[in-house]
């Protein structure tokens, strides 16, 4: 075969592959981007941005970060698995700092590249060492959690957790489903501030979460994107502590993107809780050699700021403190917003708002009605009807509460025609 018949092969190939998909999530700031009009709202992403409308660099990172500077590092590659200095100091913000030496050693943490990438290399590695072909994620979930397990090759169920108008989880059907799951099955829990819902499990439910899973011989992978923003920094974390406690093996993908307010740094990191060391020894081979075939090694830059923080006492308090002021800015929008849409729209609830956790109002609209908010009035959320509380402040959230009470009139008018 020539040359010249190879290439054209290859252009007629090129020719038949179909435009993809605009990403739910990341694919609505492309389009905000280019949306011309100057009063546009973007509440689609979840990114923290203040009262200003900016994401902000926290002090402690900038601190971090000018220590880092001032010190000219060499920018050498990284361990495969990340350095040993941010394995120790993430550890403890995950799994509690009273977590013991040899429950230490039992988990096998290695830097990612953000928590996009933790559950990748965790959906490969349980495709590959534990025979896993099957995940369930919860339904509704995080719009990327499909993505990532059926690309590991995983078949994609779900578990129930939210039923169209509820306003709490559905434990119950929840609980039946993983009951039914085959063994090996892997399973993604949001261990806080449930995307893209806001409806965490009560704290009491999750023994019971833990035994259907230990019964049935589930995989339980752990996803803790935004911890800290929920409860608190430790309160978030209980779910994690829970499963460390009830000695099973479980799998833990943490973020750094929205705690650290470091997005495009992507730093993350992948936990396995193995049953003793030995174990996690072979277990970090295999994600170390996991990494090596895909991305090389982790970049620096992030991981030494993160690293900085938590293992600078001052820095450290610092970051929890502004942490907690984010924390508490979000509860007092969510009240804001509740309010606005109260005094609008008599005959709905909103209080559901305020009990909602995290970065997330589930705001209970449907894909109609948040297409009408992009196209009519510039107001850019989730068609999930999954809405950034805190991109509100106060020059937009009069407008967008506005725009949604049009939106909720228009859903209850559809409902009854
Ligand atoms: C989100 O849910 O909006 C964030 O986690 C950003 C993303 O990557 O989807």
């Amino acid at each position: 075969m020539t040359r010249s018949v190879m290439q054209s092969e290859f252009k007629m190939f090129l020719s038949t592959i179909p435009m993809a998909a605009r990403d739910p999530i990341l694919g609505l700031n492309e389009q905000f981007t280019h949306d011309p009009r100057p009063d546009k709202v973007n509440l689609a992403v979840g990114v923290y941005y203040n009262e200003a409308g900016e994401i902000p660099l926290l002090d402690c990172v900038a601190e971090a970060e000018a220590s880092l500077v001032a010190s000219q590092l060499a920018r050498g590659y990284q361990p495969i698995d990340g350095p040993t200095a941010f394995q120790d100091a993430v550890l403890p913000v995950v799994f509690g700092s009273t977590a013991s030496m040899s429950e230490a050693r039992r988990i096998a943490t290695v830097q990612t590249v953000g928590g996009t990438s933790a559950l990748r290399l965790a959906a490969d590695f349980l495709r590959r060492w534990a025979g896993a072909d099957r995940a369930m994620v919860s339904a509704p979930t995080w719009d990327n959690h499909r993505g990532v397990l059926d690309g590991s090759g995983l078949y994609v169920g779900t578990y129930r957790y939210l039923s169209l108008g509820a306003e709490a989880p559905d434990l119950d059907g929840m609980l039946a489903d993983l009951s039914s799951a085959s063994p090996g099955t892997v399973v993604v829990l949001h261990a806080c501030c449930h995307n893209p819902t806001g409806y965490d499990l009560p704290a009491d439910a999750w023994s019971a979460v833990i035994e259907t899973i230990a019964r049935r011989q589930l995989i339980p992978l752990l996803d803790i994107a935004y911890q800290g923003f929920g409860d608190g920094l430790e309160e978030d974390a209980a779910v994690v502590r829970a499963f460390l406690a009830s000695g099973l093996p479980c799998l833990v993908a943490t973020s750094f993107s929205k705690n650290f307010s470091l997005y495009g740094e992507r730093v993350g990191a992948l936990s396995v809780v193995c049953p003793d060391a030995e174990y996690a020894g072979r277990v970090r081979s295999q994600l170390k050699t996991l990494i090596r075939t895909n991305y090389s090694n982790p970049p620096s830059h992030g991981g030494r700021l993160v690293t900085t923080v938590l293992s600078t006492p001052a820095l450290r308090e610092h970051w929890q403190a502004e942490l907690e002021s984010i924390r508490l800015r979000i509860l007092r929008v969510r009240q804001q917003l509740a309010a606005a849409l109260q005094s609008h729209v008599i005959d709905k609830d909103f209080s559901f708002i305020t009990r909602q956790k995290g970065m997330f109002s589930y705001s209970g609209l449907g894909v109609t009605q948040m297409q009408h908010l992009r196209e009519h009035h510039g107001i850019y959320g989730v068609d999930s009807g999954r809405i950034c509380v805190p991109a509100l402040n106060s020059r937009n959230l009069q407008q967008v509460a506005d725009a949604m009470a049009d939106a909720f009139r228009m859903q209850v008018a559809t409902m009854s025609s």
